[in-house]
């Protein structure tokens, strides 16, 4: 079982940026907890600030990985080209995020991806993305 996870603009800075919010753990050191806890998933990681590129990972990996794991942080709530990129590949992609963005201001409460994703996981810090692993596993089961 081969699962990307994909981190959009600012998530470089887990760990640094508004702890508060997104907590103290880098996600380097999260990777590391997440890939113990499965042991029998391949993991690849890709972080991009950049729309553009983040599309042409999606296009890269959406033929052949089984599952993507995706925080489009701020992108989430502005992209339609994401949204299409998403559309547009064959393997089933979940939408995370750290925070609950449904508390937070109502700018966030809108996805353009949410559509196009088998399902959304917010508001459960760094765990969310424990959560798609398992709903991922859970949907090859079928
Ligand atoms: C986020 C929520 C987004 O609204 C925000 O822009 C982010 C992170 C989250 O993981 O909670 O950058 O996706």
């Amino acid at each position: 079982m081969k699962i990307v996870i994909l981190n959009g603009p600012n998530l470089n800075l887990l760990g640094v940026r508004e702890r508060s919010i997104y907590g103290d753990q880098s996600f380097s050191n999260y990777l590391i907890q997440l890939q113990d806890q499965f042991p029998q998933v391949e993991f690849s990681y890709f972080q991009s600030n950049i729309e553009g590129e983040l599309i042409n990972q999606i296009h890269e990996v959406g033929f052949s990985a089984d599952g993507i794991v995706f925080n489009a942080g701020a992108y989430t709530h502005t992209s339609l080209a994401l949204a299409d990129a998403i559309a547009a590949v064959k393997t089933p992609v979940v939408e995370v995020h750290i925070s609950n963005v449904f508390k937070r201001e109502a700018v966030r409460h809108h996805s353009f991806i949410a559509p196009v994703c088998c399902g959304s996981i917010s508001g459960f810090g760094m765990e969310s993305y424990r959560l798609a692993v398992l709903a991922l596993l859970k949907m090859s089961e079928k």
